[in-house]
């Protein structure tokens, strides 16, 4: 497993791009399955995430083809199953979009249980109640979930009884070719969610009311292929700026639409930051200290709870005391809290919240990435240490950072990937 070596104290200056957005990405591309020609998809980010995506649509039998980088062309008239492989699709959450899109395309899906970031229990019930709605059987046993309609979906009206991303994304997937009106109420509103529905309506689907609380999806009866290009990354673009704000200095940050980032620009304004907003980029300025706020997640438009351990940085070294409440996940997401511990930080956890009391600086040390977002934390924590820090498993920062390290030494921080030494242990073992 590699690690950052990350030598702190060094503030940020220049410029960095901001990729595609990895949560819009890992629902638009299961999604293509349900179109009968082939789809371009563009700025789509080079992550472990997204290549895990296209493994199972390869999986599937769809031809995928890389144009570049950032660009695939996928036929999805060659997919030859409606039966989901266990190794790929248990590594990532995301995996259980091909439910609603494997209903949508066939009226059939058999799907691993989904893996990803391990912070809690994260049921799927809101997932299956819409399904269910629409007509579908499911039978689920300890690894394999399967869900099945006698004959096309039935539109239907579906509360969501928690507000959530994948079930209100998938249920979409699901309605699109069903039989008729398609409600969502209490509907998810992040801006992916409005980007799978701007790719479904290219496609031919009847969607409307993304991005508010009520989603009304007029079943069609086929969907084509199209070109469509992924919008910019949430939440890439907010670590990007929690970086600056952290270490202090002054970055652009290109390629972004600046109404998603609302939440975050206003709580780091609170914070003491400078916030300049361009049409499709966003200036991060900081000289003086950081001052203490409070924060609760919130679905969006509040602020982002995979923003939480990046801002929890922040908070450590601002003066005064602040508190996180974190009302999405569980207490669980909280779990990184004893790494920044182990740095100085001055933090108590008290189920859903952290309390956080600053401190002048905080000090090098090794540390791991608990998940995702938790080690893009660490990294900004290693930034602003005073010594060396050894972020380590960054894998899990890989599955949604495209080129972390070499963005962040473009903008004036030392960081080097290196393979993590072999433990005496393992060198006798
Ligand atoms: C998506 O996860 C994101 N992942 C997460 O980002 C993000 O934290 C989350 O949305 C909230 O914004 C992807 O898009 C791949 P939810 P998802 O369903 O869809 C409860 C990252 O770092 N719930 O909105 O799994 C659930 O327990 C990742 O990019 C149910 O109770 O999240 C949670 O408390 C980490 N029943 C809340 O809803 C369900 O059936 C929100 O979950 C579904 C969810």
């Amino acid at each position: 497993m590699n690690q950052y070596i990350i030598k702190g104290g060094k503030k940020l200056y220049g410029e960095v791009n901001i990729s595609g957005a990895k949560n819009a990405a890992l629902a638009i591309l299961p999604a293509v399955i349900l179109a009968d020609s082939p789809c371009r998809i563009e700025n789509i980010p080079d992550i472990s995430d997204v290549k895990t995506i296209m493994t199972i649509l390869s999986e599937l039998g769809a031809e995928v083809e890389y144009i570049d980088t950032h660009t695939l062309k996928i036929d999805p008239r060659t997919v030859n199953t409606d039966i989901v492989p266990y190794e790929s699709a248990s590594k990532i959450r995301a995996s259980y979009y091909f439910i609603g899109a494997l209903l949508g395309r066939c009226c059939k899906a058999v799907v691993p249980f989904p893996g990803g970031c391990n912070f809690g229990v994260r049921p799927i019930d809101q997932h299956l109640k819409g399904f269910s709605a629409l007509g579908c059987d499911t039978h689920l046993d300890e690894r394999m979930i399967a869900v099945s309609s006698d004959g096309a979906l039935k539109g239907a009206n579906i509360y969501l009884d928690v507000v959530s991303v994948g079930a209100t994304m998938n249920i979409m997937l699901a309605a699109v070719k069903a039989k008729g009106l398609t409600v969502i109420e209490n509907a998810a509103r992040e801006p992916h969610i409005v980007d799978l529905a701007n790719f479904l309506n290219m496609m031919g689907a009847d969607v409307s009311g993304a991005g508010t609380d009520t989603i009304k999806i007029r079943g069609v009866a086929s969907l084509h292929g199209v070109t469509y290009s992924i919008i910019p990354d949430q939440i890439e673009a907010g670590t990007y700026m929690a970086a600056v704000a952290a270490t202090g200095g002054n970055v652009l940050i290109k390629n972004i639409t600046p109404k998603h980032l609302e939440s975050i620009s206003v709580k780091l304004i609170e914070m003491g930051v400078t916030i300049e907003e361009g049409d499709d980029c966003v200036r991060v300025i900081r000289e003086d200290s950081l001052v203490k706020c409070n924060v609760k997640t919130m679905p969006h438009p509040g602020f982002p709870t995979d923003m939480q351990p990046q801002i929890t940085v922040l908070l450590t070294i601002a003066q005064g005391t602040s508190m996180v409440n974190e009302s999405v996940w569980e207490d669980n997401r909280f779990k990184y809290v004893d790494e920044l511990k182990r740095m100085g930080a001055n933090i108590t956890v008290n189920g859903k919240i952290a309390t956080i009391e600053g401190v002048e600086t905080l000090k090098g040390a090794t540390v791991s990435s608990t998940d995702l977002r938790a080690g893009a934390a660490m990294v900004i924590a290693g930034l602003v240490s005073q010594g060396t820090t050894y972020v380590e498993e960054i894998q899990y920062i890989e599955r949604g950072y495209e080129n972390i390290a070499e963005k962040l030494i473009g903008l004036g921080a030392e960081i080097d990937c290196v393979p993590k030494p072999r433990s005496l242990i393992e060198k006798i073992s």
